[in-house]
């Protein structure tokens, strides 16, 4: 029940009307017994900083941010976490005091889903399919954990370049980034024990795409893709054919909620809560 002492937290976005995040939030806000509500807020990029303002003048506890803002926020935040540096994106923001402070939360949602199942990263070779802001935090996950080499393959030189400039400090010598070619990717992912897809490939609307063609897939790898709509991509179908393990991108997306979570409540998020409400929604986007 809303009630005068109810606390707000939200999403800002554009478009933000297939957001998971609310779904997700309120299910696990009710199954904490907290007096918190989410909303989600459509902001338009020139009513950014109007927007930000507001929220912080209105006392919100935190908000998520995605899509096109997760660069542009960070001009009007008072203070940045250090998961944000090498990202240069924010999706969390946290109030502290009179400060609103951003975070990024997609490495440790990235690493969750392998912590869970106890895969090691050391000494791991990994192949990252694309050069955007998902593949920034995977490389940055990666090069934490001790993964031997990693392979970006990217279809825009520029990007990698970018990519490469802005993670280099982090993973040094181990980061290699190529263009994405049926060569390199052959090649590469011949040599490699994980492949991860960062890019939008196989997502809704287009889910009979795979960023990796079926016969590259075998039983001693493993297949992280980071799209979650359709819950199981061709992807992961051809992986699961060739006898490979696999990790679904709605792991990561309940994950890297589930460390926004914390930060606002400061109480142990309810994951199986917080996945079920996740599934259901992506179930209910299915149908629509
Ligand atoms: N599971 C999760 O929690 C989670 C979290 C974050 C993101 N994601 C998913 O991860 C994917 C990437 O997100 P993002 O934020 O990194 O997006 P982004 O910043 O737009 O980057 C997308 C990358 O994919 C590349 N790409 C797009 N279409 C391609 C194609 N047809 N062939 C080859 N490369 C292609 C882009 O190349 P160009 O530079 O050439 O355009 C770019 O390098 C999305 O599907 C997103 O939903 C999932």
């Amino acid at each position: 029940m809303i009630d005068g002492n109810t606390k707000v937290c939200g999403i800002i976005g554009d478009p933000i009307g297939h957001s998971l995040s609310p779904k997700m939030h309120n299910a696990a806000f009710e199954a904490n017994n907290l007096n918190f509500v989410y909303a989600a807020f459509n902001v338009k990029k020139d009513a950014l900083r109007d927007a930000v303002a507001g929220l912080k003048a209105l006392g919100v506890v935190g908000f998520n941010v995605t899509i096109p803002h997760k660069v542009d926020v960070i001009s009007y935040l008072d203070d940045l976490d250090v998961s944000v540096r090498a990202l240069t994106a924010v999706n969390t923001v946290v109030r502290n005091g009179s400060s609103l402070v951003g975070f990024n939360t997609d490495v440790e949602g990235f690493l969750s889903p392998l912590r869970s199942r106890g895969i090691g990263l050391s000494g791991t070779k990994v192949t990252v399919l694309g050069a955007g802001g998902a593949a920034r935090a995977c490389v940055a996950g990666l090069s934490m954990e001790g993964c031997e080499s990693i392979t970006v393959l990217g279809r825009t030189v520029s990007r990698l370049r970018e990519l490469s400039q802005a993670l280099k400090g982090l993973a040094g010598n181990k980061m290699v980034t190529r263009p994405l070619t049926s060569n390199t990717l052959k090649e590469t992912v011949e040599a490699s024990d994980i492949v991860v897809n960062a890019t939008p490939i196989g997502m809704h609307p287009n889910i009979s795409d795979s960023p990796v063609p079926a016969e590259l897939l075998r039983t001693d790898l493993l297949v992280y893709d980071l799209v979650y709509n359709p819950i199981k991509t061709t992807l992961l179908k051809y992986a699961e054919s060739a006898g490979a393990s696999m990790i679904q991108g709605y792991e990561m997306l309940v994950a890297q909620g589930a460390v926004a979570f914390r930060l606002w409540t400061q109480t142990s998020p309810p994951i199986e809560v917080m996945e079920k409400a996740a599934l259901e929604g992506l179930g209910e986007h299915h149908e629509g």
